[in-house]
C-alpha cells in the first residue's frame, strides 16, 4: 500500500467532521471495544516482506469478513457504514483506523496520533495472518514480527484487552479481561499478574505475556506505571495503524510551507527596513556635524 489519497484541506476537515461523529457514534452505542478490534483486525493482516495486508479497508470484503478470526466483526463493518455514509469522502482504510484512535481516546485511553491517507484495496490477504489465541510466545512473535512489530509492541498492544470482552458464538471464549470492559487503563496487566484466581478471561496468548521473561519485563512495568503504558501504547497503535502506510505530502503541509516562508519575507523586509532607518540615521547624522 505504497503511497496515499491527496489529503488536501477539505479531507482534513472531512477527517475532524467524522471524528467529531463517531466520538458521539461510539459512546452512545457502547461499542468502542469492537471498533478497536476491526481497526486492529484490517491492520494486522500486514506483510512487512511481500507489502501486503495492513490498513487498507480490506476486512469490509466478504471474503476477508468470513475469516474465522473476523467472526463478529462485520457488526463493527456495518456500524461503520452509517458514518461512511455521512462522511463518503473518507476512505475505509482511514475510517477504520480514525474509529480505533477514537474507540481509546472515549473510553479514557490515551491520544494517538492520526495522520489521514490511507488507500482502500478491494484484495484481501490470504486467511491465517491474525495471531491465533490457542498458541503460545513463538506464535505471537511469529505474526507480530511478520507485521515489522517489536515484543514492546506486542505487550503495549495486547492492552488492547483492557476493553471488551470475548464471546463464546464468536471465537469460543468467554467474557472480559477486566471489571471495566468500557475503561482504558492499565488493569489488564494488573489482572494478568494475579493468575487465575479473579475469574476474568485470560487467553493462552495473554498467559505467555506473564510466562515468557521478555514480555514479563513489560507486563510488570505496565502493570505499576499506567503513564508508562499509556505512552508505548500511543506510540504501538500509531504503528500498527500505519503498517504500510506513507503518509502522502499534503496540501496542507504545502500550505504551512506558504505560510512560512510568508512570515520569512516578511521578517527580511522588517530587517532590510530597520537596517535603512539606521543607515540614514548614520549619514544623516554625518551631514549634520559638517
Ligand atoms: C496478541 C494477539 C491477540 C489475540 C490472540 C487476540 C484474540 C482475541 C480474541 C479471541 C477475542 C475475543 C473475540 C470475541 O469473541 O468477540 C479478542 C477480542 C478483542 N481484542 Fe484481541 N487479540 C489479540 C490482540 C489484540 C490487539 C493487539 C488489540 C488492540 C490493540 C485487541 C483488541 C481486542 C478487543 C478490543 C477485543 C474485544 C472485542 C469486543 O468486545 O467485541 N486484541 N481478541
Amino acid at each position: 500500500m505504497a503511497g496515499g489519497i491527496v489529503v488536501d484541506a477539505e479531507y482534513m476537515k472531512e477527517i475532524e467532521r467524522a471524528r467529531r461523529d463517531l466520538r458521539a457514534f461510539i459512546s452512545s452505542k457502547n461499542c468502542a471495544p469492537i471498533m478497536l478490534r476491526l481497526a486492529w483486525h484490517d491492520a494486522g493482516t500486514y506483510d512487512v516482506q511481500t507489502k501486503t495486508g495492513g490498513p487498507n479497508g480490506s476486512i469490509r470484503n466478504q471474503k476477508e469478513l468470513m475469516h474465522g478470526a473476523n467472526n463478529g466483526l462485520k457488526i463493527a463493518v456495518d456500524l461503520c457504514e452509517q458514518v461512511k455514509a455521512k462522511h463518503p469522502k473518507i476512505t475505509y482504510a482511514d475510517l477504520y483506523q480514525l474509529a480505533g484512535v477514537v474507540a481509546v481516546e472515549v473510553t479514557g485511553g490515551p491520544t494517538i496520533d492520526f495522520v489521514p491517507g490511507r488507500k482502500d484495496s478491494s484484495e484481501s490477504p490470504e486467511e491465517g495472518r491474525l495471531p491465533d489465541a490457542k498458541q503460545g510466545a513463538s506464535h505471537l512473535r511469529e505474526v507480530f514480527y511478520r507485521m515489522g512489530l517489536s515484543d514492546k509492541d506486542i505487550v503495549a498492544l495486547s492492552g488492547g484487552h483492557t476493553l471488551g470482552r470475548a464471546h463464546p458464538e464468536r471465537s469460543g471464549f468467554e467474557g472480559p479481561w477486566t471489571n471495566e470492559p468500557l475503561k482504558f487503563d492499565n488493569s489488564y496487566f494488573v489482572e494478568l499478574l494475579k493468575g487465575d484466581s479473579e475469574g476474568l478471561l485470560k487467553l493462552p496468548t495473554d498467559k505467555v505475556l506473564v510466562e515468557d521473561p521478555e514480555f514479563r519485563k513489560y507486563v510488570e512495568l505496565y502493570a505499576q506505571d499506567e503513564e508508562a503504558f499509556f505512552r508505548d501504547y500511543a506510540a504501538s497503535h500509531k504503528k500498527l495503524s500505519e503498517l504500510g502506510f506513507t503518509p502522502p505530502s499534503s496540501s496542507s503541509c504545502f500550505k504551512s510551507t506558504i505560510d512560512n516562508s510568508k512570515v520569512l519575507a516578511q521578517s527580511a523586509f522588517g530587517v532590510a527596513v530597520a537596517a535603512a532607518v539606521v543607515i540614514f540615521g548614520y549619514i544623516y547624522e554625518i551631514n549634520r556635524r559638517k
